[in-house]
């Protein structure tokens, strides 16, 4: 299967879905090594983001949901930042809604905002970002700053989405969060063919998979939190099925894009 279809076909489920879906897997059944926890503890049969658990409120402040039925980050009070997928082309779009101040959608402290401008890059491969300009600054946006450098791109990440819990699963109406390690360049080629190693970055369980983003998290922003303040450096962007063994997610890799991310955050009207 191509990876156009897979995406075709990811967007085609949201909108017959009509649901938000969380990037999440299916429950991790095991350690990744000693003393690290991945995803659900053994025992524990709930379902997360594909292997996560209901994100605190509060935790991920600049976290979107928006209307389309993927995720996004705030960067700036006006600004958010989320995949090429997810949108339109570059134009004026006032189509879109961002839900914003809280990790419950139900919550009466949710801010929605109407989008009035976006800027889409490249597209899945070689650039799966796009800005979404909204008409006014959102009241208290609580930002954060993309990877400028390749520093934070090992380790283990946060993800965290409304997407679906499993694959073929339910969007969420609350926020589920989860930690998944980097996977490197060549062992995620190894995995798919069509990897852009330059502008896109993996993460996930290779050996007993169980812990993903999924459909629905697009365009979300997976985090790294070791270092001064949390960084964006993936945006959620494809992976074959959700949390499968040997098919780790891929994600717009922000420390490669941030550059011309940046101007065109620079030259929005
Ligand atoms: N393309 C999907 C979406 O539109 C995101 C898929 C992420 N998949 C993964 N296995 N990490 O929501």
């Amino acid at each position: 299967m191509t990876r156009g279809t897979r995406i075709r076909r990811s967007l085609f489920a949201l909108v017959a879905g009509g649901a938000l879906a969380v990037a999440v897997g299916v429950p991790a059944q095991a350690q990744a090594e000693p003393g690290v926890t991945y995803g659900n503890q053994p025992g524990d049969v709930s379902v997360n983001v594909v292997g996560g658990d209901p994100a605190p409120e509060g935790a991920y402040p600049y976290i979107v949901r928006l209307s389309m039925g993927c995720g996004g980050a705030m960067i700036t009070e006006q600004v958010v930042l989320t995949a090429a997928h997810c949108v339109d082309g570059t134009g004026q779009d006032t189509s879109i809604t961002a839900s914003t101040g809280s990790v419950d959608l139900n919550s009466p402290n949710i801010v929605k905002t109407q989008s009035a401008y976006v800027h889409a890059g490249p597209g899945v491969g070689p650039g799966d970002w796009a800005l979404i300009k909204l008409a006014k600054p959102v009241a208290n946006a609580k930002t954060i700053k993309m990877a400028e450098t390749a520093d934070g791109d090992k380790g283990e990440f946060q993800i965290m989405g409304w997407g679906a819990d499993r694959e073929g699963g339910q969007q969420q109406t609350k926020l589920r969060h989860a930690k998944v390690p980097f996977v490197d360049d060549g062992t995620c080629a190894g995995a798919y063919s069509d990897l852009v190693k330059d502008s896109e970055i993996c993460a996930g369980l290779m050996d007993q998979g169980g812990v993903d983003t999924c459909q629905g998290d697009s365009g979300g922003p997976m985090v790294q939190l070791a270092g001064d303040v949390p960084t964006v450096v993936g945006i959620v962007s494809w992976g074959e099925g959700c949390a499968r063994p040997g098919k780790p997610g891929v994600y717009g890799q922000v420390s490669f894009l941030h550059a011309e991310i940046k101007k065109a955050l620079d030259g929005l009207p």
